[in-house]
C-alpha cells in the first residue's frame, strides 16, 4: 500500500497501491521520476457508516480501479504514463475509445513536477495544497511500516 485518501464532495475513500517496482521506489523515496515498470493502483469505494459503529466510516459499495502505469517509450506522449480505468464490480472499461486518457492527464498534468502524482513523499507538500478540497486525509508516509497487500 502506498497512500490513501478521502474525498469529500463525492464522499468516497481510496486506497492506492503498487506493484513491486513501485512499492520499492517509494519505500527508497525514488519517486521523481518513478522507476520504469511502476504501476499504481486507486481503488475507490463509496463511504459507508458502520452500522455497529456510526463513527466509523467504512468502504461501502465499489466505485472504480484506476491504473497509472510507467513505461516512457510507449506512453511518451502522456508524461511516460499509461492510464486505465474500469468501472464498478464488473469491472467495465471506461470511456469508448482512449480519449478518456486527455480526461486523465488534463487533471494529472497540474502536478507535471511531481511525475504527474498528487502524492508526494511524508509531508503534503504545497504542489498539492491547493488540491486539498480533494482530499481530507493527507498522505501517508511512504515510509510506513511494511503492509502486505
Ligand atoms: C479532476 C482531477 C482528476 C482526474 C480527471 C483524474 N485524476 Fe487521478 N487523481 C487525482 C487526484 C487529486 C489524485 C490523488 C488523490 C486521490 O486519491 O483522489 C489522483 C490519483 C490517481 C491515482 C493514484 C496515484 C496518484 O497519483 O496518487 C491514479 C492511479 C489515478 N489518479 C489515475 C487516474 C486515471 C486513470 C484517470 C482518468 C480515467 C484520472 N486519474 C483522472 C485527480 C484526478
Amino acid at each position: 500500500m502506498i497512500g490513501t485518501s478521502h474525498r469529500e464532495d463525492n464522499q468516497t475513500l481510496r486506497v492506492i497501491v503498487g506493484n513491486d517496482a513501485a512499492v520499492k521506489a517509494a519505500r527508497m523515496g525514488k519517486t521523481n521520476p518513478w522507476p520504469e515498470g511502476s504501476i499504481l493502483a486507486k481503488l475507490v469505494w463509496k463511504d459507508e457508516i458502520h452500522p455497529k459503529w456510526t463513527k466509523a466510516t467504512v468502504p461501502g459499495e465499489f466505485v472504480h480501479a484506476e491504473f497509472m502505469i510507467k513505461d516512457s517509450a510507449k506512453y511518451q506522449e502522456t508524461g511516460g504514463w499509461g492510464f486505465a480505468r474500469w468501472i464498478g464490480m464488473n469491472q467495465a472499461p471506461y470511456g469508448k475509445d482512449n480519449t478518456f486518457i486527455q480526461e486523465c492527464q488534463a487533471c494529472h498534468v497540474q502536478v507535471k513536477d511531481n511525475d504527474f502524482r498528487f502524492y508526494s513523499s511524508c509531508a503534503p507538500t504545497l504542489a498539492y495544497v491547493p488540491l486539498r478540497f480533494w482530499m481530507s486525509s493527507g498522505c501517508v508516509c511512504l515510509n510506513a511500516p511494511k503492509l502486505e497487500i
